[in-house]
This record gives C-alpha cells, sequence and structure tokens, in this order.
C-alpha cells in the first residue's frame, strides 16, 4: 500500500513537471508551423539553447500550444556534427582554420505566399563562431498535402569551407516500431517492394552510381509508423528525393526507439569545396503524410506530380510507336515510312524513331559505334530527319526521335575530336559499359555540346514533336580533366550541369514532350521529371512483369507519367499485354503488319477506348485494390474527381485448382450515384466470354460495399470495366 501511495506521488509530481514546463516556457519558445490542409510540421526555437528543434510531425493539430518544450529529445531540426550530437549529422563540414565543429543557432525566419496553395518558410541558423548560415526550406503544398524541404549553405569564411553531409532533410519520429518499404532491382526487373521493420542502428538505402543513377534502387520510400501501413489504413511517410545522382536515405534508430531519417546527396566520395560568398543548395525531398495508408499517400503524391513535379502534367499525351524491339538498328528509310503509315493505320498520334539513325564515319549498326556523332546517317536516311518529319505529316501523324546526348561510344568522331571532354581515369584502361563512356558534363563547352545536339535537331527538323532521351550507362573509372583538383564534386556538378543544360531547351522548348529513359528504369526522379513528360518504366514488357513493376512506381508516381508498351515480349495474349499496358501512358512497338485482321481491329478499338479513357486514368483519383504481392490477381480502379466515370482494370495472374476470386469492392465511388458497368476492349481469344458484370447498374453504394465479380479465374487473363454514372 506504501508502495503504491508513493508510486502515485511519483506520477503526479512526473506529470506536473512535463505539463507544466511547456506552460511556463512556451511564450519564450518560438514556434514555426509547416502546415497543409491534413499534416503539419511543427518546429521549435528552445528558449534554453537557441536551438531549433522538429517539435511536431503528423495529422495537423488544432492548436500547437501544447507541445512539449523541445531540446531534451534530441531532434535537432537540422543536426550538426563536432559539438555534442551523437548520431548521425544532418550537416558535417570543416571550416577554414581546421575546426571540424558546426554549431547551428536560430536567427530568423520568414514565410512567403507565391500562391493561395503554395507556402515557403525559411528558417535562418547561424553558428555563433564562425560566419557559416545555413537556411531550412520547407515549402508546403495546401491543397496536395505534399511538403518539400531543401536546405542553402552559405558560407563567408575568408578561404573555402569543405563539407562532407549536407542533407535536404531530416525528419524525427518517435513511435514503437517503424516498417521501412523500398523499392529496388536491376535493368528489366525495376520496383521490386521490399518491406522490412527497421531495428536499432543505420539502415541506408542509396547509389554511387553516378550516372543511371537509379538503376538498382529508386529513390523512393514508405515509412509505417507504429505498425505496418496498408492501402487504406495506417499511419505513413511516401518520400523520395528529386536528384538525378547520388541519393542517400538513412534511417537511424537511437537508444530511446527514436528514429531519425536523413535524406539528401549521397554523401559518400563528394565532400564539397563552397568558396567565400558562395551558396550550396541542395535538391528537395519530397513527402506526404497518411494517416490513412498507402493509397491516400500515392494519390498525394500524384495529385502534388501532375501540378508540379512533371512537365506539362495536366496537359496531354501523343500515344505512340516506338521501332525499338521490332527493328533495332535494322532499318532504311522505306521501312521507316511504312512504320508511319503503320503509325496512322492504328490510330496512334506519333512514330518515335529509336537508337539508330546516326553517325557516319563509325555507323551506329550496333551499339558498339557511333555514339556520339549526332548526324544522319546517309546509307539509312538519305533525306534526313527532315524528310521523315514531312512524310509524317502528310500522313497527318507526327515524327519522334531518340537521342543519349550525354554519352560517347569510343568508336566515335566525338571521341577522337574530343578526348578531354569524356570522364576516364588518365592512367587506367577505360571501363566500358555497353560498350560507351560518360561524357564530362561539369565542362561547360561539353553542355554547349549536349545543348546544341538537341536545339540543332530541332532548328533543322523543327516538326520533331517528341524526345527519347536516353542514359545507358552507370560511371566507373570516371575522373573529370576539366574539374582538376575538385575531383569529389564530380557526382553533384554533373547533375546541376544536366540540369543546367535541360533548363535552357526548357526556356526555349517549353512544353515539347520528352521521354525520360535510362536503359529503362534507371533515371526516375522529380528533380529530372520537371524537365520531363513522362518515363520510361523499363526494357522489360513482358505483361506479367508488368503488373508488378507498374503497381511498383504507382505508388510515387502518376499513370501519365509511366510509358507502358505493347511488344512482343511475353508469351500472354494481345488484349492481356494492352490491357496491362492501358492502366499507363499506353504505347506500342510491336510489328503492325504481322497482326491478324482481328488483332489490328482489337487494337484500332483499345486504342479508342484508351482516348476517351484516358483522361480518367492520367488525371483520376488511383485506388489500388487488390495487390499481386499478396494475391494470384491485381486490380486497380481510377475515379474522376467528379465521380462520373471509373475505369477498374483487372487481371488474373495465376489461378489454383478450383480457386475463384472474392467480389472486390470498390473505391472513390459515389454512393449516391448509380453507375453502368461495361466490359471494354473485348476480345474472344482463347474461347473468352463477356463479364456477366457487363452491361448491369449498381449504385455507388452497393460496389464500394458489396463489390464486383472482377475478372475470370483463368490465369494471364484480364477484364477493363468503363463505369459511367
Ligand atoms: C535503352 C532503352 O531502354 C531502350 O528502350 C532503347 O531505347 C535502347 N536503349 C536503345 O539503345
Amino acid at each position: 500500500m506504501k508502495k503504491l501511495l508513493l508510486l502515485l506521488v511519483l506520477l503526479i509530481a512526473a506529470n506536473s513537471v512535463s505539463m507544466s514546463q511547456p506552460q511556463s516556457n512556451n511564450k519564450a519558445e518560438i514556434t514555426i508551423a509547416a502546415e497543409t490542409q491534413n499534416t503539419g510540421l511543427i518546429y521549435k526555437v528552445s528558449s534554453a539553447d537557441g536551438r531549433l528543434y522538429q517539435s511536431y510531425l503528423g495529422s495537423r493539430l488544432g492548436s500547437t500550444d501544447r507541445l512539449p518544450q523541445t531540446g531534451n529529445d534530441g531532434h535537432l531540426a537540422y543536426a550538426t556534427f563536432g559539438t555534442d550530437n551523437l548520431f548521425e549529422p544532418a550537416i558535417r563540414l570543416t571550416h577554414t582554420d581546421g575546426n571540424p565543429s558546426l554549431e547551428l543557432k536560430y536567427i530568423s525566419h520568414k514565410t512567403e505566399k507565391p500562391d493561395a496553395n503554395i507556402t515557403i518558410t525559411q528558417i535562418l541558423l547561424k553558428d555563433p563562431q564562425y560566419p557559416v548560415e545555413v537556411t531550412l526550406f520547407i515549402k508546403t503544398y495546401f491543397a496536395q498535402d505534399v511538403i518539400e524541404q531543401w536546405v542553402e549553405i552559405i558560407q563567408k569564411e575568408e578561404k573555402p569551407i569543405t563539407i562532407f553531409n549536407y542533407a535536404s532533410s531530416m525528419l524525427h519520429f518517435d513511435a514503437k516500431k517503424y516498417w521501412l518499404t523500398q523499392f529496388h532491382g536491376d535493368w528489366a526487373e525495376e520496383m521490386k517492394m521490399a518491406e522490412g521493420e527497421l531495428t536499432s542502428g543505420i539502415k541506408i538505402i542509396d547509389s554511387k552510381l553516378g550516372s543511371r543513377a537509379h538503376k538498382f534502387q529508386t529513390p523512393v520510400f514508405f515509412l509505417s509508423i507504429n505498425e505496418k501501413s496498408n492501402e487504406n489504413n495506417g499511419e505513413v511517410i511516401a518520400g523520395t528525393l528529386g536528384w538525378a545522382g547520388n541519393f542517400q536515405f538513412l534511417f537511424e534508430i537511437d537508444e530511446k526507439g527514436s528514429l531519425r531519417v536523413i535524406s539528401g546527396i549521397n554523401p559518400f566520395a563528394s565532400e564539397y569545396t563552397i568558396q567565400p560568398g558562395k551558396v550550396f543548395k541542395t535538391p528537395s525531398f519530397i513527402f506526404t503524410y497518411s494517416n490513412q495508408g498507402k493509397g491516400l499517400a500515392s494519390r498525394n503524391m500524384h495529385r502534388w506530380a501532375v501540378n508540379y513535379g512533371i512537365l506539362d502534367g495536366n496537359g496531354p499525351r501523343m500515344i505512340l510507336l516506338n521501332n525499338w524491339e521490332t527493328t533495332f538498328f535494322n532499318f532504311d528509310e522505306p521501312k521507316l515510312v511504312g512504320l508511319l503509315d503503320d503509325t496512322k493505320k492504328m490510330g496512334l498520334d506519333v512514330f518515335l524513331l529509336d537508337d539508330g539513325w546516326f553517325a557516319n564515319k563509325y555507323p551506329r549498326n550496333d551499339d558498339r559505334a557511333g555514339l556520339g556523332d549526332w548526324q544522319e546517317n546517309k546509307a539509312k536516311l538519305p533525306n534526313g530527319l527532315g524528310y521523315l518529319v514531312r512524310e509524317a505529316d502528310k500522313r497527318g501523324v507526327k515524327f519522334g526521335i531518340w537521342i543519349e546526348p550525354e554519352m560517347v561510344n569510343p568508336k566515335s568522331e566525338l571521341y577522337e575530336n574530343h578526348p578531354d571532354w569524356i570522364l576516364k581515369l588518365p592512367n587506367r584502361p577505360e571501363h566500358y559499359d555497353r560498350n560507351q563512356l560518360v561524357l564530362d558534363l561539369t565542362n561547360p563547352e561539353v553542355q554547349n555540346f549536349v545543348y546544341n545536339v538537341v536545339d540543332g535537331m530541332l532548328t533543322k527538323s523543327p516538326g520533331i514533336a517528341f524526345i527519347k532521351w536516353d542514359c545507358n550507362r552507370m560511371m566507373t573509372n570516371a575522373y573529370s580533366v576539366f574539374l582538376k583538383d575538385k575531383q569529389s564534386h564530380l557526382y553533384i556538378d554533373y547533375v546541376n550541369s544536366l540540369y543546367s543544360v535541360l533548363d535552357r531547351l526548357r526556356q526555349k522548348y517549353p512544353k515539347l514532350p520528352i521521354m525520360l529513359c535510362s536503359g529503362g528504369g534507371g533515371r526516375v526522379d522529380y528533380g529530372t521529371l520537371r524537365y520531363f513528360s513522362d518515363f520510361w518504366a523499363s526494357d522489360n514488357t513482358d505483361p506479367l512483369e508488368r503488373v508488378y513493376m507498374q503497381w511498383g512506381y504507382s505508388y510515387f508516381f502518376p499513370a501519365i507519367s509511366v510509358c507502358n508498351h505493347i511488344t512482343s515480349w511475353g508469351k500472354q495474349s494481345l488484349k492481356f499485354k494492352t490491357d496491362v499496358a492501358m492502366m499507363g501512358k499506353m504505347g506500342y512497338d510491336i510489328q503492325v503488319n504481322e497482326l491478324t485482321e482481328k488483332e489490328l481491329k482489337f487494337s484500332q478499338n483499345a486504342i479508342i477506348n484508351y482516348k476517351r479513357l484516358s483522361d480518367v486514368i492520367w488525371h483520376g483519383d488511383l485506388y489500388r485494390l487488390v495487390s499481386p504481392y499478396e494475391e494470384n490477381r491485381a486490380v486497380v480502379m481510377y475515379v474522376s474527381s467528379s465521380k462520373n466515370k471509373a475505369v477498374l482494370f483487372c487481371y488474373t495472374l495465376n489461378s489454383r485448382y478450383g480457386e475463384s476470386f472474392n467480389k472486390v469492392k470498390l473505391q472513390g465511388l459515389d454512393p449516391a450515384k448509380t453507375y453502368k458497368i461495361q466490359e471494354i476492349n473485348i476480345s474472344n481469344e482463347g474461347g473468352r466470354f463477356i463479364s456477366p458484370e457487363s452491361g448491369k447498374t449498381y449504385s455507388g453504394d452497393y460496389l464500394m460495399k458489396v463489390g464486383l465479380n472482377a475478372g475470370s479465374a483463368n490465369p494471364l487473363t484480364s477484364t477493363v470495366y468503363e463505369i459511367s454514372e
């Protein structure tokens, strides 16, 4: 009894301390709130030490008054190294005098509102001993519930200082458990999803590849807090770094179970010298918080992406026929004119001529020669690109072209004429990947060269309506003649130089659609996508593989940005291939002249359907209803913002003997509306018959509470429903 009483007294005492402190000290603490419609990220300046702390991240609070006093939990907004921080820092640098420590104290903050949706908060921090300033930027997108963070480091010391760590964002979490979902892969195996619980210590997801930097790891993650989240439940952060180069996400759980997440450029082999008076700006970390699972997090990201993340995200897209899979390097003018005819015949918008059209001294007839010599190959294209543009025009279709302007084959005139424009070690053998080397974009002459390749081509043939920009290798044995003694700047300067070339191009060609490609999905991020209309997700177009891959991309990237082509990969039916490609930006890379009359009709009809529904698919809300990671099928749906139209895609991947599938409850509809279900893309391949659901009418309420029979149990079959009010 005595013991119990003592415990009670202690408890009351403890409570009164933690309750009274914030009230008495809150007045002295400065609170800085970055808020969206549903999310709050709150910082406080400690009255005790003048440092900036993260006080809260989660669902938006009605009031921030009761948030506890900061300072004791170590949740520094941007932890430094060299003073008292015991864990991974967000920033580490060495001053001119060799002192390796940095202390950051709050100086001031300001907020601007460029428009009704966006707020930018800047928080200025400074070292009391040295003229080094760090500004934290927090840009909130109110309606989309997305927050973007980046940092500027300005140094006013007399000589250069060296920064070793320079994160874009540092976030803190206090939870029972943390679950990390990551996306990894390789060529033709992009976006494989893996989820695991974080344990004490550090887990890093990163890239060290320099160029084609996302070949093995895509710079995206989900972090579920307390419990594993699923599509509709759970607290989760979806985060991504907008950076075409080496990135790092670092997750560290300390001895108290607190988690810090540090996101930014990979500090690996990348110490950077900042000259006096200069500013170092990090790329953006972009994230959204959802307390209703991953589905809402994705929809937030998609809404943000179409408005702010990708080029012309609300604009139209052309559906294309590509020749890579059908001709590879083997084509000539008559064959290409035939493909223009096929583009027209199918009802497509643009023909995209892929690799192999250029170079004369070392013709580009395979991947061993010609890269870098961007003149039309006279044997293949005697009348130049202009002729193909005109032929396309005559047929009422557009013409597009493939380039890979950052690269060079050793067998090329470019290599012969400009050996110092190429990244390679002066005293070691060259190391090739796909028989090529990377150009040294840090050199302004090379930047001009790349700009002129594109600008020259568009000036000479102004009718070119589409570009595919490829990047087929990572950096190895890399050394820049231009950077001299600043070799550790390479990974950073390369990306910033790429962006400056793209900036220049976009000033002159603001809306020209350009597909971002990197030997498939080796470069997919929102730093780069602001210059690109869409991206080539993978060279693997086998539709079974694609169901998983597109599922993975759909977590972070909107359907309008993911290029899905119908090709000869995979032995599945043309219908299955078409239905899978349709859940993103559909295109073709097939021998149109080898299609049977029936297949041609089916495809022409599917293209008409796609054009009718593409607005819902590209700009509607995505609901992932059945995961291929959990069942032998995948079901996704898109719903228009007015909820008067939806498209439901059902893919049966496999089935066990006697297996039947449950009805699928739809989401996102208006319960009060009545919807008609119509199966589209109907093909009787394999004796398939029309779904019994087709033609029926249900209320939105019924469809969301009882559901719909979604597709057959036969392996590798698919059903697409158009759902109309
Ligand atoms: C890699 C791309 O992913 C392919 O689609 C194709 O464009 C080839 N490069 C061409 O070399």
